[in-house]
């Protein structure tokens, strides 16, 4: 191993950027925890969709939040998990009837309370058990860990993370064609910045980091390099 990980390592960044493949090999390489938040937004907006309600009506969170109760996700790397009162959910969340809905859902304020709590907490419980932890998301430095050691913003063109998300659909066995994937990541983007609560940007003393030409070894031969620069690899 190249040392153990010290501290909150927070990434955030859009789809398609390789935040979660880039986080999870950090975290495995590094002997830390591994959180993604976006499977809890999505876990969360199953949870509406299985009501029959449309992820934007009023009531959709209140059933959000009620399900935040029932929400389990493991840290390790080597096996990262999402259940929902007990149900493995890893495969539906991935599927394109969340993917349509969990902007929406994760727009309303009391949800990313409920859930920013959550992960306030799952951090605490991996950062005394394990030294560290990777955590994934859209907020991750500029609400959740303000105070991370490092902030990473992952970003790539449009047309680059359509294309890798393409890849990724087709790999897990769901179709997509280019033109649906990019408008999908077009619509994401908008809405996921442009919301009120905590929209995505990047923190203001994040590393900003464009993927367009670079590997996943490049990335994490990069984020390596600026954990062991900060001081937090032992
Ligand atoms: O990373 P992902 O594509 O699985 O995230 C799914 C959605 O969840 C994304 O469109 C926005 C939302 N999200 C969020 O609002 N805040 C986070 N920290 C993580 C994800």
């Amino acid at each position: 191993m190249t040392g153990r990980l010290h501290g909150v390592v927070a990434m955030d960044g859009p789809s398609g950027t390789g935040k979660s493949t880039v986080s999870r090999r950090l975290a495995a390489t590094c002997g830390a925890a591994y959180l993604d938040t976006g499977a809890m937004y999505r876990a969360l907006t199953l949870a509406v969709l299985r009501t029959g309600l449309d992820g934007a009506a009023p009531t959709a969170g209140d059933v959000a939040v009620a399900a935040a109760n029932d929400l389990e996700s493991v840290t390790d790397p080597a096996a990262p998990a999402i259940r929902l009162a007990g149900e493995d959910i890893e495969a539906e969340i991935r599927g394109p009837a969340v993917t349509a809905a969990v902007s929406a859902v994760s727009a309303v304020p009391a949800v990313r309370t409920a859930l920013v709590q959550r992960q306030r907490e799952l951090i605490a419980e991996a950062v005394a058990r394990h030294g560290g932890i990777v955590v994934e998301g859209r907020d991750i430095g500029s609400v959740v860990v303000p105070d991370a050691p490092l902030k990473v913003y992952l970003t790539a063109s449009e047309e680059i993370r359509a294309a890798r998300r393409e890849a990724q659909d087709r790999k897990a066995g769901r179709g997509g064609d280019t033109v649906t994937v990019l408008a999908d990541v077009r619509r994401r983007d908008r809405l996921d910045s442009t919301r009120k609560t905590s929209p995505l940007h990047a923190a203001a003393d994040a590393l900003v980091i464009d993927t367009d030409e670079l590997s996943v070894e490049d990335v994490l031969a990069e984020l390596l390099r600026l954990v062991r620069d900060r001081g937090l690899l032992t």
